[in-house]
């Protein structure tokens, strides 16, 4: 199922799979995933390697949060060739999220609109799959994603954070607090500097940590969020999560939620551009919001980003997309005379 080129999964497989309701196709896939024993992953082509925070990425595309919220397949992702894995959102304690159904997909656009609401197990659920994995044998590097409770009044949204980090904030090689959801009521009043810093006075750092932001901020707002980002040593930012706007991206869905997929990329890749000319290119960016193909990963690098993550391409190109990228995108650095990914980060911007 693996190696199944791009072409094959979409003109196979992607047709049986959208037959069936979005999150049901989710669950089947993950499930068969999870079963899945772990395959040798042929090692990456050096040029491809990262290095940030002091740790080593075998190659620098990540699955984006959402897709292995309660770290359910986590080996099978080192399978399909990524780099690293971002899972959750995790919630401290477990809930169900909203009513279903809640995930829709707009195939003529290669686009997604979800209003989820972090349906989680819960913190304590995850750890130990978490361990296991590790146990395992692990290339790969795993980020864990954290959100607050839906139901966790506004002036305790902080603690629910720290009780995370305080659980499993070990089990990661770098944290996302992820305050830009669209469908947790209030969460994206944290993208404010006040509340921007009174989350993180409150957050001990067990791991490098990076602020997870929505690409529906103005200029302004995500100027002063960097600078804030910078004042306070965090360690990055992914930018972005997804979208509210719809006629602006060339959507006519009135579905409620957020839309990813390929009408984000030109979006997120502006954003990502902000952020790394305000920060100087000295804050790392995690780059995500419709990535498919080498070509777009290495256009959000090129904006700045020195990592970069997918989901929704991974729906629309199947399994055989990552191993795919990769090649391609070893030979675009050639052509294109990069020696390496930190060579290309940031190289179309104007600092
Ligand atoms: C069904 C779905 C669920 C998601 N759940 C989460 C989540 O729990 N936490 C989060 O930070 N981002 C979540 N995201 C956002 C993705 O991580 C990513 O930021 C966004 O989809 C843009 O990337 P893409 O265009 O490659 O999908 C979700 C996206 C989708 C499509």
């Amino acid at each position: 199922m693996l190696p199944m080129p791009p072409a094959l999964y979409r003109a196979v497989f992607r047709p049986i799979l959208f037959s069936l309701d979005a999150e049901t196709a989710h669950h089947l896939i993950l499930s068969m995933l999870s079963m899945m024993p772990p395959l040798p992953v042929p090692s990456d082509p050096p040029e491809l390697r990262a290095t940030l925070w002091g740790l080593d990425f075998p190659n620098p595309i990540g699955l984006a949060a959402g897709m292995d919220k309660d770290a359910i397949a986590t080996l099978a992702w080192q399978s399909l060739g990524f780099g690293f894995v971002e899972l959750g959102t995790i919630t401290p304690q477990p809930q169900t999220g909203n009513p279903k159904p809640r995930v829709f997909r707009i195939p003529a656009s290669n686009a997604l609109i979800n209003r989820l609401g972090f349906p989680s197990e819960g913190m304590d659920a995850v750890a130990p799959r978490i361990e296991k994995a590790r146990r395992g044998g692990m290339r790969m590097r795993i980020a864990l994603n954290f959100g607050p409770n839906k139901d966790t009044p506004a002036e305790k949204v902080a603690a629910d954070y720290a009780a995370l980090m305080t659980r499993i904030g070990a089990l990661a090689d770098f944290i996302v607090i992820n305050v830009s959801s669209p469908n947790t009521p209030g969460l994206r009043n944290w993208q404010s500097p006040e509340r921007i810093r009174e989350l993180f006075g409150a957050i001990e750092r067990r791991a490098p940590i990076l602020l997870k932001i929505a690409p529906d901020l103005d200029d302004a707002m995500l100027d002063s969020i960097s600078d804030t980002a910078m004042a306070l040593r965090l360690d990055g930012m992914v930018v972005c999560n997804t979208t509210f706007k719809r006629e602006e991206v060339g959507i006519t869905s009135t579905e409620v939620g957020g839309l990813s997929g390929q009408p984000l990329c030109e979006l997120a890749r502006d954003r990502i551009a902000r952020v790394y000319g305000r920060t100087g290119g000295k804050l790392p960016i995690v780059g995500v919001g419709g990535i498919a193909s080498a070509a777009e990963a290495l256009g959000h690098i090129k904006a700045g980003a020195s990592l970069v993550e997918l989901y929704t391409g991974l729906i629309y190109e199947g399994p055989g997309l990552i191993a795919a990228m990769k090649r391609e995108l070893a030979n675009l650095l050639k052509r294109e005379g990069f020696r390496s990914i930190s060579d290309a980060v940031g190289s179309a911007a104007k600092v």
